[in-house]
């Protein structure tokens, strides 16, 4: 990385409807991190889309008066050269293939959960083939570049990044953490410069340990605050339903809204059925707003990020990514949550794993904080979810059909190996052209 040089930042999945998010993040930053070139890229399904959310961080650049070069590419190669940071934000099948993740699981009574549930399971099989690819560019034409992991599941992507690549430079990242730091200090009617967590877990299973206002912990009143059913999400794509309180106070820690899912399964699951029937499945419903967005992101006119993109669920995306690449960039060393190796941070967790967790924010990328055990009530579900990502990731790879099934029979929101058994063949064959690990398998 070079001072005089600037950097160059290559964004996989370019034609996301959160890159404004992740452009205003670089253009608000920008005195710390001065960036020459943006590369965005993706596939040809995607090119319209990139096409007219390049233009868009154009006209945001321009306004913003910065030097900065913006190019839109088909070529990732072309991306990837000399890149400084990778960030990739892409969806494999796009949002159709998310709708039958969540669509297909309630068939059988099951939740589809796109990112730790069954429908996450899919997601993480056809994804991450891709990027181990993607690894493999990295290897060859920036070596030393960080690669920013956001696509989910994040987790289990950064997990097979880890244990099957030879990428070592790569963070997991998630707006998560910063939702639940930004939801609190509104709570508390503070800064979120005075709110500080200790972030433990697993991408989507992460667990506030304690939480601090300028050092001193008020997590009693926080979780006294947590029972009220509207503090019980941060997050817009997830309804917050309540806590019982006497659960969550014995649980002892502040929780993060995917836990409504393993919490509250019943309860979740008639609502997931109740809008599949009525406006439909989250990734339906996004698709709507979708299309609402790239009609705005087409307007000459608009050289702002709209604030109709706060409705979809990654508010806090660009300040949680840039925050962090400018902290590797200028060796910081602040404190911030990631997914990264764990390195004994995590005693109940393997060392060579990838956890969520607080870390001191370095030039040699995050420093985990010791957290010690996690506490009793939360360890076996999060070691559960650890099987599941772990054995999705080495189905992922190998393509073995006996371990998709195991991965979604371990799967806390499963009810039973044969309806496991059931969801995999029907997804497998409503994914079928994004799962060529597979099929290569059987037809051989
Ligand atoms: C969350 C998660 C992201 C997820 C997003 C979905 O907050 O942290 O991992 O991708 O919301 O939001 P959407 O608007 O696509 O449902």
């Amino acid at each position: 990385m070079s001072n005089t040089k600037g950097l160059k930042i290559a964004t996989i999945g370019g034609g996301s409807s959160y890159t404004p998010e992740l452009v205003e993040g670089f253009i608000k930053r920008y005195d710390e991190l001065p960036i020459r070139e943006l590369w965005l890229v993706d596939i040809e399904a995607g090119k319209e889309k990139m096409e007219i959310v390049g233009n868009l961080a154009k006209r945001m650049i321009e306004k913003a008066g910065l030097p900065i070069d913006v190019h839109l590419t088909l070529d990732r190669r072309a991306a990837l050269k000399d890149a400084d940071f990778v960030t990739t934000q892409f969806r494999v099948g796009l949002l159709e293939a998310r709708a039958k993740d969540e669509r297909i699981p309630l068939k059988y009574g099951v939740l589809g959960q796109e990112t730790n549930g069954p429908g996450g399971l899919f997601k993480g099989l056809r994804t991450i083939p891709v990027i181990l690819d993607i690894c493999k560019d990295i290897e060859e034409l920036c070596p030393n570049a960080w690669l920013i992991n956001f696509t989910n599941p994040a987790g289990m992507v950064t997990e097979a990044v880890l244990r099957y690549s030879n990428i070592k430079k790569v963070v997991g990242l998630c707006n998560v953490p910063i939702g639940i730091e930004m939801g609190i200090a509104k709570l508390l009617d503070v800064d979120h410069s005075r709110i500080r967590i200790d972030f433990a877990g697993l991408n989507h299973m992460v667990y506030g340990l304690d939480v601090y206002v300028d050092g001193v912990s008020v997590k009693d009143e926080v979780i006294e605050k947590l029972t009220d059913p509207a503090n019980s999400s941060f997050v817009k794509n997830i309804e917050g339903i309540g806590w019982e309180p006497e659960f969550i106070k014995a649980l002892g820690v502040l929780t993060c809204p995917y836990h409504m899912y393993y919490y509250k399964t019943r309860q979740m699951l008639e609502k997931d059925m109740k809008n599949a029937d009525g406006e439909g499945t989250r990734a339906e419903v996004v698709q709507k707003l979708e299309k609402e967005l790239f009609e705005l992101y087409k307007d000459p006119n608009l050289a702002i990020k709209p604030p109709q993109l706060e409705k979809r669920g990654g508010a806090y995306y660009s300040d949680a990514a840039v925050r962090l690449i400018t902290s590797i960039y200028t060796d910081k060393r602040d404190i911030q949550p990631v997914n990264t190796i764990n390195n004994g941070a995590i005693a109940s967790i393997p060392a060579d794993s990838a956890v969520e967790v607080s870390c001191v924010i370095t030039k040699d990328g995050p420093k985990p904080i010791s957290m010690g055990d996690l506490p009793v009530p939360v360890r076996g579900l999060v070691q559960q979810i650890k099987s599941f990502e772990r054995i999705g990731a080495e189905a992922a790879v190998t393509g073995d059909y006996n371990k998709a099934v195991l991965a979604m029979t371990i799967n806390p929101l499963s009810p039973s190996d044969t309806i496991s058994k059931q969801i995999v063949d029907e997804m497998m064959e409503a994914h079928k052209e994004h799962l060529p690990q597979f099929f290569k398998k059987i037809e051989a």
